[in-house]
């Protein structure tokens, strides 16, 4: 900070009005020195100049989504050295999975049930993007999903509240570690609030169409977290809840938000969503979605430089408060202090480091994320000596390995699935083939792939989405395998050799037919630069897969949403012929693999669920337990998951809800005993008034290996004693 200006007030008093809005003014990286925006729609380039003038103008906060020495540099130089005030910019990107080094997607580590991984990679993000230059992370995503349509699954960690909200809170602290201050640290943003996963049909953008009582208890959770995490920024919605558009919404941004969960930090739009307000039909000019945007609680505009051109004329005509835009400045101007911008505007900038650490971690996440969902007769992991024929379009490709959100990790330095295998076996036992491309046949291909196989003891079969078939924009009415690739697998059958399918996917797939021709079958996701290797170790048996399912896979996709935690019904499924239930009368009603899935080498027996206690009162807890013994002689590490059923409650309520869970390695033919404790708050909801409530009565607890499974024991919470009642307000 200018010496004369010891703090952020100060400078705020010597601030004009323009210069003001210019702090709460982000536009991407559209200047020539940085190259397009590669994930936002395409934009007209700033002739440099033009930037140059409005940087020493102070008619800008920072930019987004580009990086590296020269650029940081030299607008950061004009910032300091040229503008009135003297004030650091801010460099921001979508630093979502990695940044040179690509790390699993983010549904990926969510199935991985291991939050501290997800800090560790964040943490290794943040040390590779400070270096080039960034500050500001537009992660963590921490929108729930439910609808596997939905192409921004990929950046979720799924479908349940609890993993999506521990996962949101480490990536935080990944990211900004114990102090902003650290130069390789990157300040974190929680995005998209609220309730973008909740687009109706899966569509992106679409309207979130939901109740209070599941906004609350399920799809709040998760940003919360984050932000008792400590999260400096929050992003706002293209979507709208209760038809107000997240952007201008001001039960989100203000009482929600600031009110209720005290958020100091600062609140930007996304890309021009500020301005979408008008598509959406509720402004009708750009100055009416100013005033209904800044007012409602947001405090920076992404890109649509709206704020720029009304908030003077606005508090002009006396429309909105001067004092309002202090606030925000305020905030915005403390993010840049907490930052250590003041003091070394060019913080991080280092291309010395060492990208060897993020390697070895990017192989040890991707090998934990992958979910075995089919090992029949113990196919994987693949003999020594067996001879490999690796079929599909993904099994040598280059282009699909990262993610959609990997937006500044260099494709041609991630680990290929032959590269992977070359490595593990040498070329004498593999055979490689595509077979098909990602959604077409190729000429000649399945006959190739035919001889292929002939030559070989099993098949390894790599199918699935391509990149672009996940992430923003990219959702997909048809949550199928692509046409080719079910040629290429039913052809291969016929072969009469083991088949090992390895699913690229950045989302749940539909894939019945698919799991009952494969005699294994792993889930692989995106999982970054470590790719070939991570997967070679697993199918080799140099690691075992301990993923779990993180989202439900539909059997068909007419089943879509479909989720775990669903509300219980009056008519509950009952098998056929059984009518009048709530079953579909073409399709089983189950999911082919539920939320929480997923085998290791060895195999897991559950013990009956124990309570401590049949009774508790108000303000004890109950210790549930179950022992788990592993019987296939062979050590494993089990995702254990504790569920609750409210059995009786003044609405409506899940089926089951996650409240813990936890991953153990279990030793050989040993046994362990688990122990997971519940109290009072961990069984409170949300009421019809948008309050928070925990009602006595009986309760069942399941310690179980997925959402479907286990018997569940009881307890009763006893209700307060009239003594305790009043100190109570849950
Ligand atoms: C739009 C996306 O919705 C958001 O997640 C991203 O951070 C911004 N673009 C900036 O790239």
């Amino acid at each position: 900070m200018h010496k004369e200006f010891d703090s952020p007030k100060r400078l705020l008093e010597c601030m004009t009005l323009d210069e003001k809005v210019g702090q709460l003014s982000l536009y991407s990286a559209d200047v020539k020195l940085a190259g397009p925006d590669p994930v936002n729609p395409t934009l007209s380039f700033q002739a440099p100049e033009h930037r140059f003038a409005d940087i020493r103008a102070g008619r800008v906060t920072g930019f987004f989504n580009g990086h590296g020495d020269a650029f940081v540099r030299t607008l950061q130089r004009i910032a300091v050295e040229e503008s009135r005030l003297g004030i650091p910019l801010i460099f921001g990107a979508d630093v979502i999975h990695g940044f040179h080094t690509a790390f699993p997607v983010p549904l990926a580590e969510a199935a991985s049930f291991e939050p501290d991984l997800s800090r560790k990679t964040a943490e290794a993000a943040a040390r590779e993007a400070t270096a080039h230059g960034l500050h500001w992370t537009f992660a963590p995503g921490a929108d729930l999903c439910r609808d596997a349509r939905w192409g921004r699954a990929v950046e979720s960690a799924g479908e349940d509240a609890l993993v999506s909200a521990r996962f949101a809170a480490a990536r935080v602290r990944g990211f900004q570690g114990e102090s902003l201050a650290d130069p390789q640290r990157l300040m974190a943003t929680v995005k998209h609030f609220a309730a973008y996963g909740a687009a109706e049909a899966g569509l992106d953008y679409n309207t979130a169409e939901l109740s209070r009582t599941t906004l609350i208890d399920h799809y709040l959770p998760p940003y919360r977290a984050a932000i008792e995490a400590g999260a400096g920024a929050v992003m706002s919605a293209f979507n709208d809840v209760d038809g107000v558009p997240a952007t201008a919404n001001r039960v989100l941004l203000t009482e929600i938000l600031r009110e209720q969960w005290g958020f100091e930090g600062f609140v930007v739009s996304d890309f021009e969503s500020d301005l979408e307000t008008i598509v959406h039909g509720l402004a009708a000019t750009p100055r009416e979605a100013v005033r209904l945007c800044f007012t409602a609680g947001l405090d920076m505009c992404m890109q649509s430089g709206t704020y720029a051109a009304h908030l003077p004329g606005l508090v002009a005509d006396g429309t909105i408060d001067i004092r309002r835009i202090d606030h925000a400045v305020l905030r915005v101007l403390r993010a840049k202090q907490a930052l250590g911008l003041f003091e070394n505007p060019y913080r991080g900038l280092d291309l010395s480091y060492d990208p060897v650490p993020s390697r070895t971690l990017a192989r040890e996440a991707a090998r934990r994320c992958a979910v075995l969902l089919k090992n029949t007769h113990g196919a994987l992991p693949l003999k020594p000596s067996a001879r490999i024929a690796l079929i599909g379009p993904f099994a040598r490709e280059q282009q699909n390995l990262n993610g959609a959100w990997a937006i500044f990790a260099a494709n041609a330095e991630s680990v290929n699935l032959e590269q992977g295998f070359l490595a593990a076996r040498g070329a004498d036992a593999l055979v490689v083939e595509p077979g098909c491309a990602i959604d077409a046949p190729l000429d000649g291909g399945i006959d190739a792939a035919l001889a292929a196989a002939r030559s070989a003891d099993v098949i390894v079969l790599a199918l699935g989405e391509g990149q672009h078939m996940s992430g923003e924009s990219r959702s997909r009415a048809d949550i199928g395998l692509p046409e080719a690739q079910l040629q290429l697998a039913r052809a291969l059958r016929n072969v009469s050799k083991p088949i090992i399918t390895l699913l690229r996917t950045g989302r749940p797939l539909v894939i019945p037919e698919l799991a009952d021709l494969s005699d294994a079958l792993l889930v692989t996701w995106f999982l970054g630069s470590e790719t070939g290797h991570a997967v070679a170790d697993l199918v080799f048996g140099h690691a075992a897969p301990s993923g779990r399912l993180p989202m439900s896979f539909p059997r068909h996709q007419g089943q879509v949403p479909i989720y775990y935690a669903r509300k219980r019904t009056g008519r509950p499924a009952a098998p056929p012929p059984a009518m009048f239930t709530a079953r579909y009368i073409d399709v089983d009603p189950t999911p082919l693999y539920p939320f929480g899935f997923g085998l290791g080498y060895g195999r897991a027996d559950y013990g009956a669920t124990e309570v401590d206690a049949a009774g508790i009162g108000w303000n004890d807890t109950v210790t549930v337990s179950c022992s788990i013994t592993e019987t296939a002689g062979v050590e494993l590490e089990e995702v254990v998951q504790l569920y609750v059923r409210d059995v009786a409650a003044s609405r409506v309520r899940p089926v089951r809800e996650l409240k813990d869970f936890r991953k153990v390695l279990i030793p050989a033919r040993g046994s362990v005993t688990i122990t997971f404790t519940l109290g009072r708050t961990d069984l409170a909801f949300a009421d019809l008034a948008g309050g928070s409530v925990t009602e006595p009565g009986e309760f069942q607890v399941w310690i179980a290996p997925h959402a479907e499974a286990g018997t569940p024991a009881t307890f009763v919470l006893k209700a307060p004693l009239p003594s305790s009642a009043t100190e109570e307000a849950t």
